[in-house]
């Protein structure tokens, strides 16, 4: 391998931490619409929706029935956000291939996102890891706030590797470590990849990287010098975490395909199919969606 890798993988969000954000409520016949077409386009993961309490996540109240009504490609994991054993009971109901537990490496966040201290997450965590391991689910951890947290400020490398210790001995495959606010820049990125690499595998991390402030490009390239391949990202750019104030969408999956294809780097999406899901999304929120390279490929193909 020469500097940069010559594929990566990504985790498509969008169903998932695009929709949790968004004031307009999405039909449930949209988002299964909507999903199926994703499951053409050659992605590898899609988290489909999230198994939290419907007052705390009213916009993915439907999990159930999008668990249920999606058509599943061969090849795709679909996967959804769990929080507990209630959650992990409904989503097991629903289908899935893999759960997502969450947490955050921040005490205030952890506790304002899953009404919690980050001591008593653990136990509870540790037996949806263990269940969902039981009947063969593949368990992603999420530890959100990884850089900056909207009401501690910037958070130590030495607090996420408590969190990430605890998720790997808890049995989680692999770990995703989220800009939850997209405030980091890539000197924040060197500065905590230096020590998580240290200690696990590069290929057990993933990088969740939202956009707030235009920096997800150059943190993604900052994570590919590291020999990070695998990153989340969400259709159009959708997103955020209604437990964090001010956070915007994650960085676009059609962003990071204009940057990987343009680069030669594989990630065995169609572009094109991304283009329409991310078009589709747009139509039915009413509103454009951030994405840059979708902009620029609508008015190009205005052009022809
Ligand atoms: P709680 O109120 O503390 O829950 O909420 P509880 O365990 O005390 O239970 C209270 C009631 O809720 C009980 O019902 C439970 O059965 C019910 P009752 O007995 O009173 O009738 N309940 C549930 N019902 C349905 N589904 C469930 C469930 N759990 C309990 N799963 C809880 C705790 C974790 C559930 C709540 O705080 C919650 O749902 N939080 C979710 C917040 C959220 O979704 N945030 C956004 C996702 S995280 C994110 O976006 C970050 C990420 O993208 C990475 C990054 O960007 O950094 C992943
Ligand atoms: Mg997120």
């Amino acid at each position: 391998m020469g500097r940069w890798p010559d594929c990566v993988q990504i985790k498509e969000v969008g169903p998932r931490d695009g929709l949790q954000n968004e004031k307009k409520q999405v039909t449930t016949a949209d988002k299964v619409a909507w999903i199926d077409m994703l499951s053409e386009s050659g992605v590898q993961e899609i988290e489909y929706s999230s198994f939290v309490h419907p007052k705390w996540v009213p916009q993915l109240s439907d999990a159930h029935d999008v668990g249920r009504q999606i058509k599943r490609q061969p090849g795709v994991r679909y996967s959804a956000l769990v929080p507990n054993m209630k959650g992990l009971e409904l989503a097991l109901e629903a289908g899935i291939d893999g759960a997502s537990v969450f947490m955050s490496a921040s005490e205030s966040h952890n506790q304002k996102n899953i009404n919690k201290t980050i001591d008593d997450t653990y136990p509870v965590l540790s037996e949806v890891i263990s269940e969902a391991k039981k009947v063969n689910k593949h368990v992603t951890g999420y530890v959100s706030t990884v850089f900056d947290c909207p009401y501690e400020g910037k958070i130590k490398p030495e607090a996420v590797i408590r969190v990430c210790d605890e998720l790997l001995d808890a049995g989680v495959d692999d770990l995703s470590l989220g800009d939850t606010i997209g405030t980091a820049v890539p000197s924040q990125v060197e500065a905590l990849l230096d020590v998580v690499l240290t200690r696990y595998p590069k290929d057990k991390v993933i990088m969740h990287y939202h956009d707030t402030r235009g920096m997800a490009i150059a943190n993604i390239m900052t994570s590919m010098s590291y020999g990070i391949t695998r990153f989340d990202s969400s259709v159009g750019g959708l997103g955020g975490c209604p437990y964090a104030p001010g956070a915007a969408g994650n960085v676009a999956t059609n962003d990071i395909l204009y940057l990987m294809h343009g680069m030669g780097i594989e990630t065995g999406i169609d572009e094109r199919i991304l283009h329409d899901a991310a078009l589709f999304m747009q139509n039915k929120l009413g509103k454009t969606l951030p994405s840059k390279s979708l902009v620029y490929e609508v008015a190009d193909q205005q052009l022809v």
